[in-house]
């Protein structure tokens, strides 16, 4: 059970808790369909049995142990071209609140996972809903690992283990809102500068040789930045030509 949160404008202020669904962002999508479903409104669970990431694979959560939920926004003042800003302020929304928590290691791999060290925190899976040439809905899927102490792929981790503290998820709830909702208004603000270079600042593995995959090929390479549709630029260590990926033409190996 979670109660809306007391320290937010709108975040949050239409609160749909299920004891336990498939996927919170099907439910949110759902919800999207109904006129009266408020910008803001979080749909959030317990127990996610069939949760949904990027590139079709799917996320596990432990039951009660983490946060699980979807965000519907209504990002109607957005150009279609600025697109990726969406999974810019929502990465950077769950970014600020590990900076909260003094955690200094904390990063946002391309495009919207946040890591912490080499091993992934939370993953976000951000669904839009376009009329025209406009977005009418968005839904933005938050997994972030809290509690939980034991996962089954040793590349991801949870709060708990990185500061040793146990949490109260209502009370992360909140906190979290509230960092998401302020990249939301400063996204609504125009503050499109601001929040790429904050991005680029986050940028996991940026201005650092890291080897890649592309198309069957193992590459060396420096991630140099995005391209306005939000693609990685990575400069090749062998020709120095640089190239923009979509997500599904890279992967990152070490
Ligand atoms: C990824 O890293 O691949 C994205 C994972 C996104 C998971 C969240 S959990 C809440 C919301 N509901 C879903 O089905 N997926 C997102």
């Amino acid at each position: 059970m979670y109660k809306i949160p007391a320290n937010t404008l709108f975040m949050g202020g239409n609160l749909v808790f299920v004891p336990e669904c498939h996927s919170t962002n099907t439910l949110a999508l759902q919800l999207c369909q109904q006129p009266s479903t408020p910008e803001g409104t979080v749909v959030i669970t317990n127990n996610q049995t069939a949760g949904r990431g990027q590139r079709g694979n799917s996320w596990e959560a432990q039951p009660g142990m983490n946060l699980t939920l979807s965000v519907i926004l209504k990002p109607v003042f957005l150009d279609l071209k600025d697109q990726f800003y969406l999974n810019m302020i929502i990465s950077l929304g769950i970014h600020d609140y590990l900076v909260t928590k003094k955690i200094s290691n904390s990063h946002i791999k391309w495009p919207n996972d946040v890591m912490v060290g080499r091993k992934k925190l939370c993953g976000i899976l951000i669904e839009n809903q376009i009329q025209g040439s406009r977005f009418t809905n968005s839904v933005a899927g938050v997994g972030i690992n809290i509690n939980q102490q034991n996962f089954t792929n040793d590349t991801a981790t949870s709060l708990s283990i990185v500061t040793g503290t146990e949490y109260i998820l209502q009370d992360e709830l909140e906190q979290l809102l509230q960092k998401i909702e302020a990249r939301y208004l400063q996204l609504r603000q125009n503050a499109h500068a601001k929040i790429k270079s904050n991005y680029l600042n986050a940028l996991y593995w940026k201005g650092e040789t890291h080897q890649f995959a592309s198309h069957g090929e193992n590459f060396s390479g420096v991630i140099q930045g995005i391209d306005d549709a939000g693609r990685l630029n990575v400069q090749r260590s062998d020709t120095h030509e640089v190239k923009s990926f979509d997500l599904k033409e890279i992967s990152y190996l070490q």
